[in-house]
């Protein structure tokens, strides 16, 4: 099962349209739960310090610090260094929820991306349009106590607790501008292409550390099946390449059976960007 926040993505890569159609329209989703609909942003949402942080109630900061005592206690020896590195830059505890400006903040500090707040899943062109700006796009509301253990809707706990810590490592910054970039023109066979290598990179992607395989994909990283089954032998470890990835399929609805493994950062952007650039997407 799994708790990956794609953003909204074509039916069928050759029907333009069925161009906003989101992957959980696409998968019947959205018929049992309208989050899951994506939203049309009204001109610029607020970046960085115009995002005015919420009053949460207690039992929303309740709801971040069990997720976050959860998820932590599981990723010593799972975890990526870099991802880990990256919770303690931006200050991630179980001392209740963030502000998304002070968020912002770091990654400006780290690698010059800024967080952008949105209302919900997105149309995959406003979400391409940010990330190509290095702009990330994320929720402020968290999931209900109801929905812990998964949620098909996106929140701030998967984009805050998933997403931003890697995003301080300058070379998966700079791939996930390229990323964006790239999509916002691709037709087709290539938009399928994108939607594999988000897949098993952003969201479901391990890599080398010294020690071993790590963790460093949000899909994993904010759901505890995912993160308890990723390293085991349960799943089948590939190494990466950018053949490799736009030639799997996957499965949204059930662990996932097959991961790629980076030997770094570096060798993300570096691949993504010659097949892009083979592509005429860059
Ligand atoms: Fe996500």
């Amino acid at each position: 099962m799994i708790d990956a926040k794609a953003p909204a993505t074509a039916a069928n890569p050759t029907d333009d349209e069925a161009e906003f159609t989101s992957a959980y329209e696409k998968e019947g989703v959205a018929d049992l739960d309208p989050r899951c609909i994506p939203h049309d942003l009204n001109g610029d949402p607020p970046i960085g310090d115009e995002i005015a942080p919420p009053t949460y109630p207690q039992g929303d900061h309740e709801t971040w610090n069990f997720l976050f005592n959860r998820q932590m206690e599981l990723l010593p020896g799972r975890a990526s260094e870099t991802y880990l590195e990256g919770v303690k830059k931006l200050g991630l505890s179980n001392n209740g929820i963030p502000a998304l400006r002070d968020l912002s903040r770091v990654l400006e500090r780290t690698t010059n991306w800024q967080v952008a707040r949105i209302p919900g899943l997105l149309h995959e062109r406003d979400f391409f349009r940010l990330l190509a700006e290095r702009k990330f796009p994320s929720t402020d509301y968290i999931r209900g106590k109801e929905e812990l253990d998964y949620t098909p809707a996106p929140d701030m706990f998967h984009d805050i607790f998933g997403h931003m810590p890697t995003l301080t490592q300058p070379a998966f910054a700079d791939f996930y501008q390229l990323f964006g970039k790239a999509a916002l023109d691709a037709k087709g066979v290539d938009r399928q292409s994108l939607e594999r290598f988000h897949w098993f990179t952003v969201e479901f992607g391990l890599v080398q550390d010294p020690a071993g395989y790590r963790i460093f994909g949000a899909g994993i990283m904010s759901s505890k099946g995912e993160v308890l089954s990723a390293l085991s032998d349960e799943v089948e470890h590939r190494p990466f390449s950018p053949e490799g990835v736009i030639n799997q399929d996957y499965d949204v609805w059930h662990l996932q059976p097959i991961m790629f493994v980076l030997e770094s950062f570096e060798q993300l952007v570096e691949e993504f960007e010659g097949w892009a650039k083979s592509r005429k997407l860059l």
